[in-house]
């Protein structure tokens, strides 16, 4: 299980945290990986930079931007997934 926090805190609500987790909910259907992502939302994760943090596991990553969540769920995600 790989789990997937997105901040929703005010600064990267403001970045489209709304919109960012509604794009990783759709590639993981779309991978059929929903037993495998435990995706859920935090308040900030003490990160906040120029785009929405995300927590992918242990890894940080504070920079996701709503029209780049297919590139970070490639190379971030999926590799952990093996699918
Ligand atoms: S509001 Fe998201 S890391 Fe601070």
């Amino acid at each position: 299980m790989v789990e997937i926090i997105v901040c929703v805190g005010s600064s990267c609500h403001l970045k489209g945290s709304y919109d960012v987790i509604q794009r990783l909910e759709e590639l993981v259907a779309e991978h059929e990986a929903e037993d495998l992502v435990d995706l859920s939302g935090s308040f900030c994760l003490g990160s906040c930079g120029k785009g929405v943090t995300v927590r992918v596991g242990e890894a940080v990553y504070p920079d996701v931007l709503p029209d780049d969540v297919d590139r970070f769920f490639a190379e971030c995600v999926k590799p952990r997934l093996g699918v």
